[in-house]
């Protein structure tokens, strides 16, 4: 085991876009566990676009990061110390860790994964925050019905696939829209969406939609906000739902982010609009896992992952999220397991 940790911290608070000025690489000595403690060498860590409002001081539903303090976010790991009675060396576990390529931590911090289940990095996409934001997302608030018409922005992001899938499973025509003809020749061709539509291609984007929506738009999952939900927007039906998971486009803006007035088309098409943060759901994860876990395991539903190699590599990982970089999940592969 190596006797120097490396690490990254949040440098400054971005203003637009974040850069690698955001972030501060350092080493520091391996902080040895004490009684309770862990020591966790991480082997996959996520980037995640809400990471980006944490990096402003704003108020929101997380605690922002501190200048000067290790960025955190989910990681999943392999215990090489332990001095609790909860874990052994060689114990894989998830938690919210530092980025760091160990971290010393109390044992509640983590819980066990099965990797029987799935691959180990599952638990960061599919069978974690991003499987359950779709699953409750899609089906408590969405609640498609068979034959009605599904679209979905951000469609072939981690969030965007899995959701598209699980109203696929309803019966429901889902529409993806993405931003590269790869992203959309995915959705086509190996998750076998209805249609597609890549938002940088077409010129007339209102016009797109309404052709692959012959019949307007029932449920509009929100992965993005902008200009490509408000051409959205200008097609739903009457009692149609929009679960609003995110507005990606909005998170570098130095301004408000101004578009049409929504409430007319909300009283024309009564629509039903709701916000919502996954952990709303938290008391219903373990069915959200369980369920996810069956479907994927009976070959229902799948998943894929852009895989960005290297711990040094966090912050290139991180700011691709925005450059459109990603098919599925972004993960960053920091070592390899033990066993
Ligand atoms: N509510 C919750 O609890 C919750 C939980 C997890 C995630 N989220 C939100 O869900 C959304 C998706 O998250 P994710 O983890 O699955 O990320 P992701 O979709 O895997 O990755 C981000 C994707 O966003 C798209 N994008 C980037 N900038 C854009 C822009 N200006 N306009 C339109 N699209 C843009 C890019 O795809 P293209 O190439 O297609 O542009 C990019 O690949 C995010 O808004 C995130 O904040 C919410």
């Amino acid at each position: 085991m190596p006797e120097t940790n490396e690490k990254i911290l949040l440098a400054e608070r971005p203003e637009g876009m974040p850069s690698h000025d955001t972030f501060n690489y350092q080493e520091e000595p391996i902080e040895q566990p004490q009684d309770g403690q862990v020591l966790v060498k991480t082997i996959y860590l996520s980037v995640d676009p809400y990471m980006r409002g944490r990096m402003s001081s704003a108020k929101s539903y997380v605690e922002p990061f501190e200048v000067n303090e290790v960025i955190n976010g989910s990681v999943v790991g392999e215990v090489v110390e332990s001095k609790s009675s909860l874990f052994e060396p060689g114990d894989k576990v998830m938690g919210m860790l530092g980025w760091r390529r160990y971290n010393t931590i109390e044992d509640a911090a983590v819980r066990k994964i099965d990797d029987s289940i799935a691959p180990l990095s599952a638990y960061l996409g599919i069978l974690g925050i991003t499987g359950l934001t779709a699953y409750f997302g899609m089906l408590d608030i969405g609640n498609p019905a068979a034959g009605e018409t599904v679209v979905i922005s951000g469609a072939a992001g981690a969030v965007g696939m899995a959701a598209g899938q699980i109203a696929k499973l309803r019966g429901a025509r889902v529409v993806g829209i993405a931003g590269s003809t790869k992203k959309t020749d995915y959705l086509k061709n190996e998750l076998r969406f209805d249609e597609t539509v890549n938002y940088n291609e077409v010129s007339d984007l209102t016009a797109a939609l309404a052709e692959a929506c012959p019949k307007g738009v029932d449920v509009y999952f929100d992965n993005v906000g902008g200009p490509v939900s408000d051409a959205v927007m200008s097609q739903l039906n009457d009692f149609s739902r929009i679960p609003v998971c995110g507005a990606i486009s909005s998170y570098n803006k130095t301004e408000a982010d101004i578009g049409p007035r929504v409430q007319p088309i909300l009283v024309k098409s009564r629509a039903l609009i709701q916000g919502f943060i996954v952990s709303d759901y938290a008391s219903r994860f373990q069915e959200g896992s369980e369920k996810l876990a069956a479907w994927l395991s009976e070959g229902k539903l799948t998943y894929e992952e852009t895989m960005v190699e290297g711990f040094e590599n966090v912050p290139d990982a991180f700011l691709g999220l925005f450059k459109g970089e990603n098919l599925g999940k972004q993960l960053v592969k920091v070592s390899e397991p033990s066993n």
